[in-house]
């Protein structure tokens, strides 16, 4: 597997598990049911953030986006979001999604990682990111509709680089 930067052309295909991952209402509070092209600025960075595709036998199987988490006076800060295709979870695809983005983060100078969003019954997320050296700051109460279990919390994750 290869991660690489992601081009325009590459979004037809990331947009499918995008889709569906959103669909599922279970990790992410983003509009439901948006067309390919009203979707795309929601997941392709731009400029100093940037998106990247994981690449397994030439098919993308997975992405990440990037770049700081607020402009200006907090721009030292970085964010990033995280899809694998559900076909594909499981075998190590958001383990390196995950190094590259803070090998990332590290070399373009920021001070820190922040999740803003991460949903408290996401373990398969908490679990990796706490691996990967985050903690959990604090959890706003109630924050997600999920569609299982109803309000649940967000958490705050930080990494300090
Ligand atoms: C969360 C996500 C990015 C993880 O990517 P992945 O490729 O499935 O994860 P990996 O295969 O790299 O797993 C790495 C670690 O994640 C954790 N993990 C992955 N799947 C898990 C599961 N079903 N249950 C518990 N932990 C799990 C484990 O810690 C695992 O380490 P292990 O191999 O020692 O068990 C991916 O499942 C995904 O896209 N989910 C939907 C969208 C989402 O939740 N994005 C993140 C929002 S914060």
């Amino acid at each position: 597997m290869i991660i690489r930067q992601a081009n325009e052309s590459d979004w037809a295909d990331i947009y499918p598990f995008f889709r569906l991952i959103v669909s599922e209402g279970t990790t992410y509070a983003f509009p439901e049911g948006l067309s390919l092209e009203d979707a795309r600025p929601w997941w392709m960075e731009h400029s100093p953030g940037t998106t990247v595709v994981a690449v397994e036998d030439s098919s993308i199987v997975g992405s990440a986006k990037m770049g700081p988490n607020r402009p200006g006076r907090g721009s030292h800060v970085a964010t990033a979001s995280f899809m694998v295709d559900p076909t594909h979870q499981g075998s190590g695809v958001g383990l390196a999604l995950g190094h590259y983005v803070i090998d990332w983060a590290r070399a373009a100078g920021y001070r820190s990682i922040q999740f803003n969003a991460v949903v408290a019954t996401n373990h398969a997320a908490v679990r990796l990111w706490e691996r990967l050296g985050f903690s959990i700051l604090a959890t706003v109460p109630k924050a997600f509709d999920h569609p299982e279990h109803g309000l649940v919390g967000l958490h705050v994750m930080f990494l300090e680089l």
